[in-house]
């Protein structure tokens, strides 16, 4: 079973994910044609020549670029962990390196963004994860580059994937987590002597389900996939707002606010943790888009905390809810009702319910324990008149540790 034996890892549940590059500048087009795949992929996509697109380094200024502001706001947001990246498929180290020039010192920026990540989630107490893309390197003559081949692979393994993996878990103090990604056709091997390398650095580093050959601590779905049971190992959806990683000036495919906090809910639901990305633009803002819609999933997640962080995968339930979502922790069924509603019978719930009451106001709540005309347990509750057009959450709470969900009998 995956498990990175780390509690906050656990607990955690939602996450920033932030994609930051040389293809922020780029915006989603190159001369004049829009890219409708990943922005961050706009070289690959386009085949633009790596030499062309390095020039993109002399014009790299995000000076309206505030980690202090972002990690601050992730914080307000209710995430737990900031995941930032630190060098994408195109090649380009946003930190200072001794292993390549390609890097922002180079830039007329000139300033380590690691670093300043690493500061603001000590400042802020967020947990503090890096992205970086050990085997793709597009700027690299022996970096893999998906879909061609590659002279000798192992020689920039050791050139740069490993020592650059090393500057980044010596120079900054603790790293919590490292996100690697697209291991293509690196060996078992090299993998294995990738996380060897790693855990003898940090062994409380958490390695990313995308390291290869399922040596990862935990599991990485695709990206925005969610299982659609609960999956018992520690795992991790790394999900967009809209459909691409790095900024795209043209991809206003924005999910409402009410759809991320539904896919919150439904991955606390499984078991997993929440990676939720932005994408800063070429100055470095955060699009207002991805603040609007973080900041209003916030009211209610910073309202609803007993129900959402060190909550578990909940057993097999056998209808689709259609009022809301279900989280639980130890004792606690949580009933999310993300629509308007002024009364709720739940039920299949066989657990004897002690106590009911509203998450955000600790107010109790009279209820019923009966019995549905199918034979199944019943819960019914009354929802007092200033909560029946607001997104709230109620509590049942029992003794035993987990729900007792009732299946549907067959004849
Ligand atoms: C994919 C993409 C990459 C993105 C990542 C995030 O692997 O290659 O661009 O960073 O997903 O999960």
């Amino acid at each position: 079973m995956y498990d990175t034996k780390q509690k906050w890892f656990k607990e955690a549940k939602y996450g920033l994910f932030v994609h930051f590059g040389l293809y922020s500048i780029l915006e989603g087009s190159y001369k004049r044609k829009v890219t409708n795949g990943l922005a961050e992929w706009i070289e690959h996509s386009f085949d633009i020549d790596p030499d062309e697109y390095a020039k993109l380094i002399d014009s790299f200024d995000p000076y309206k670029l505030d980690i202090d502001d972002l990690v601050k706001r992730a914080k307000d947001w209710g995430m737990k962990y900031v995941v930032f990246t630190s060098k994408h498929h195109e090649g380009f180290a946003l930190f200072d390196t001794k292993y390549d020039d390609f890097n922002i010192m180079n830039s007329p920026y000139h300033k380590d963004i690691i670093k300043e990540v690493s500061d603001a989630c000590k400042k802020y107490g967020l947990y503090f994860g890096i992205y970086y893309s050990q085997a793709q390197d597009w700027h690299d003559k022996n970096g893999l580059w998906s879909g061609k081949d590659t002279k000798d692979f192992h020689e920039y393994y050791l050139r740069k994937c490993l020592p650059q993996i090393k500057e980044l878990l010596t120079n900054y103090g603790k790293v919590d987590l490292l996100w690697l990604d697209t291991p293509i056709s690196m060996s078992y091997e090299e993998c294995s002597n990738l996380y060897k390398m790693i855990k003898d650095i940090r062994p409380d580093c958490i390695i990313s389900g995308r390291i290869g050959h399922d040596l990862g601590d935990y599991m990485t779905t695709t990206d925005n996939y969610i299982p659609r049971l609960t999956f018992n190992g520690d795992f991790e959806v790394p999900c967009t707002l809209n459909d691409t990683w790095g900024y795209s000036k043209y991809d206003k495919t924005f999910k409402s606010a009410d759809t991320i906090l539904k896919l919150l809910l439904k991955i606390n639901n499984r078991g997993g943790n929440y990676l939720l990305n932005i994408g800063p633009d070429h100055l470095g803002m955060i699009p207002n888009e991805s603040i609007a819609i973080l900041d209003e999933v916030a009211d209610y997640v910073n309202a609803n905390e007993e129900a959402i962080f060190k909550t578990f995968g909940l057993p097999y339930y056998p209808y689709d809810i259609e009022w809301g979502e279900m989280t639980a922790n130890k004792g606690h069924l949580y009933l999310h009702i993300l629509r308007p509603k002024r009364s709720l019978d739940i039920q299949n719930i066989a657990n004897k319910i002690k106590r009911a009451y509203i998450v955000d106001s600790k107010q109790e709540l009279p209820f019923l324990q009966t019995m549905s005309c199918e034979g199944y347990g019943e819960i019914a509750i009354d929802i007092p008149k200033e909560y029946h057009d607001k997104k709230f959450c109620i509590a049942l709470e029992y003794n035993e540790d987990l729900p007792i969900f009732e299946a549907i009998r067959d004849k």
